[in-house]
């Protein structure tokens, strides 16, 4: 018997959706929907909805589709994909996943952020639970095998018991810190955030009307439940650092280089370097998608589920908060309807 290829619709034919290869030539692995599609024999792309026809024209002539529509829920009603891929700006990632998990769509990839206000990633949790679809958001390094290599390393009990994470890079709430937080709680195997500290570059206090109107830089400190601190430096290229009791874990380059560290001796304080093995590189957009795929056939959660991003992104918009009022915040979030827009 051969395995099932499920039919994908991707809602979004731009960079994401369709064309971000493009800008990486040197790149091996496909970073693109439709490029992750075409490599991995479990997906064929059936469908795409965007409401610009030269993005349509562009995305029929590259990958062969000819179901192409301007509305997106027509889209779901008429070819009913087995996933829906919302590859849209951020602004509009709740309102579509939200109306595909009520169109019926039983498994779903939507782009991160997922949600601009905690209002909006309410009402998308709750269509994603009432209608037991599976869904991914693709906050990629989740996916991607070496910060498995690096979460498994710490999981195996490499560096001792973890004490502190830290994230280096300047970027933006949204946009950025939604994959910092997330992949730092990826590293530690998700424990609940209980608070955080956060403070935003340049921006008024008060947040005007509960609401921005630009994705703000800027930094934090927060504390998991099992005690671990995470803190951001905004300077760096993307790297990652988890200290523990016994050694540490530093992942160099935006996940390229991985150091590891150990204390030599059980009352040595002095840590060396050990050699790491490096992993054969995999899409980690394929990762996602298939991930969805497996999850369904092996009757599992997905390693991106709605709980895990409907958490994530409370505590990004809990950033703000207390930015917003001074102090640092606990979870859950009371002001639900804080809104950031970003792209
Ligand atoms: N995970 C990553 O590494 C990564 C990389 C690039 C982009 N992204 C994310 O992907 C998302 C899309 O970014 P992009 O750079 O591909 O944007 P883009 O502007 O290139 O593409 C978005 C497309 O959505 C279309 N669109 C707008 N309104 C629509 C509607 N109502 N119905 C259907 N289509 C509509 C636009 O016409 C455009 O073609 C963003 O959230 C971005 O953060 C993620």
């Amino acid at each position: 018997m051969t395995d099932k290829i499920y039919r994908v619709a991707i809602i979004g034919l731009g960079r994401m959706g369709s064309t971000i290869d493009d800008e990486f030539p040197e790149r091996a692995p496909p970073y693109s929907v439709a490029a992750s599609c075409l490599a991995s024999d479990r997906l064929q792309v059936v469908a795409g909805a965007d409401i610009d026809a030269a993005k349509r024209a562009d995305f029929a002539e590259r990958w062969g589709v000819d179901a192409l529509y301007d509305d997106y829920v027509e889209m779901i009603r008429k070819e009913a994909p087995d996933m829906v891929a919302v590859c849209t700006r951020g602004h509009l990632h709740a309102e579509m996943a939200t109306k595909s998990a009520q169109e019926g769509a039983p498994l779903i990839f939507c782009e991160k952020a997922i949600a601009c206000s905690m209002l909006e990633a309410d009402a998308l949790r709750n269509a994603v639970e009432e209608n037991g679809t599976l869904f991914n958001s693709a906050v990629l390094r989740r996916f991607d095998v070496r910060y498995h290599q690096a979460r498994d390393m710490i999981r195996n009990g490499d560096i001792g018991e973890p004490q502190a994470v830290v994230h280096y890079a300047g970027t933006n709430l949204l946009h950025g810190h939604i994959h910092s937080i997330d992949t730092l709680s990826f590293l530690l195997d998700d424990p609940r955030v209980e608070s955080i500290w956060g403070e935003l570059n340049s921006i008024d206090h008060r947040i005007p009307d509960n609401r921005l109107g630009e994705d703000p830089y800027g930094i934090f400190q927060l504390t998991f439940a099992n005690g671990v601190a995470a803190s951001s430096v905004p300077s760096g290229n993307w790297e990652f650092e988890v200290l523990g009791d016994r050694g540490s874990l530093r992942m160099f380059n935006n996940g390229t280089g991985l150091q590891l560290r150990q204390f030599q001796g059980n009352r040595s304080r002095i840590a060396a370097d050990v050699p790491v093995e490096q992993v054969p590189e995999y899409s980690a957009t394929q990762f996602c998608l298939e991930d969805l795929v497996l999850a369904h056939e092996e009757g599992r959660p997905t390693l991106g589920p709605i709980g895990i991003a409907h958490h994530l992104t409370e505590v990004c918009l809990a950033l703000a908060e207390s930015h917003r009022q001074g102090r640092r915040i606990s979870l859950p979030l009371e002001n639900r309807s804080l809104y950031i827009f970003h792209r």
